[in-house]
């Protein structure tokens, strides 16, 4: 069902973001990847990509700048003639309590976290109305839907981004375009290192894997009459 769309996947170097492009490389998705600064990292995903027989590229893009997201998914869209789907998976945590967080700690979160998707489906939409196709798939947390103490910054951002998604999907179902979000719990990835004595409190008694994520991911972009969704995935806690 996948095969030959075009994927755009922010984040795409490492952790969850790198395993969403292995999995969409799979199910024969073309795959656009966006990373922040690790030019080694982001050229080492595209080659296993490239080993599934499909396109692959990277570009490297501060999602939080505007201007630089218009450029990116211009060439992005020059490079592979469309965009079918978009992942915005990119996200930075600055994690402190709200009684010592800086100013700068809150609007970084915000800025990469939350106004970096707005610029990737500001960007995209417009390309996936005329198309009347598509679909747009937002990685939350549980952080934004429960809060979590130690993260007011990351909570704000994963929170707007579910109301940017649920708004979105309301204004581009009639366009025959789905958005939903997902709502991981504690994922293996560099972002979790240490975190590994909190985990314990996941009934399933383990941390999530990259791939368990990537998998919905893959659903989600296959499901046509799912749209405004917040999926948990998280062990069960
Ligand atoms: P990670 O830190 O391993 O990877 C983050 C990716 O985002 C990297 O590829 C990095 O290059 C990219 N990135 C960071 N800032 C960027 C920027 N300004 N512009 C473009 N790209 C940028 O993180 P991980 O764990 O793979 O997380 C991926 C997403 O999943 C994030 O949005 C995170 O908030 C979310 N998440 C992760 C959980 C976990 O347990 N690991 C739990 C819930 C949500």
């Amino acid at each position: 069902m996948l095969k030959g769309k075009t994927v755009i996947v922010t984040g795409g170097s490492r952790g969850i973001g790198r395993a969403v492009c292995e999995a969409f490389a799979e199910a024969g998705a073309n795959v656009a990847l966006i990373y922040a600064g690790n030019e080694d990292a982001a050229n080492a995903v595209v080659n296993t990509l490239r080993e599934e027989g499909v396109r692959a590229s990277a570009y490297r893009c501060p999602v939080q700048d505007y201007s630089a997201v218009d450029g990116t998914v211009t060439k992005i869209i020059e490079d592979f003639g469309g965009v079918d789907i978009l992942v915005n998976n990119a996200g930075i945590n600055r994690d402190k309590l709200l009684i010592s967080m800086k100013e700068q700690d809150f609007d970084d979160v915000i800025a990469v976290d939350l106004k970096g998707a707005y610029n990737l489906m500001r960007r995209v939409s417009p390309v996936l109305v005329r198309k009347r196709s598509g679909k747009i798939i937002n990685i939350s947390s549980i952080a934004g839907l429960d809060g979590n103490a130690g993260q007011t910054n990351y909570s704000a951002a994963k929170a707007g981004l579910i109301g940017l998604t649920k708004s979105a999907a309301k204004e581009l179902a009639s366009r025959n375009i789905c958005v939903n979000a997902i709502a991981p719990g504690f994922i293996e990835t560099d972002m979790t290192v240490g975190l590994e004595e909190a985990a314990k409190a996941v009934p399933l008694g383990r941390m999530g894997r990259p791939e368990e994520v990537a998998a919905l991911a893959v659903f989600l972009a296959g499901a046509d009459y799912i749209t405004g969704e917040v999926i948990r995935i998280d062990g069960g806690l």
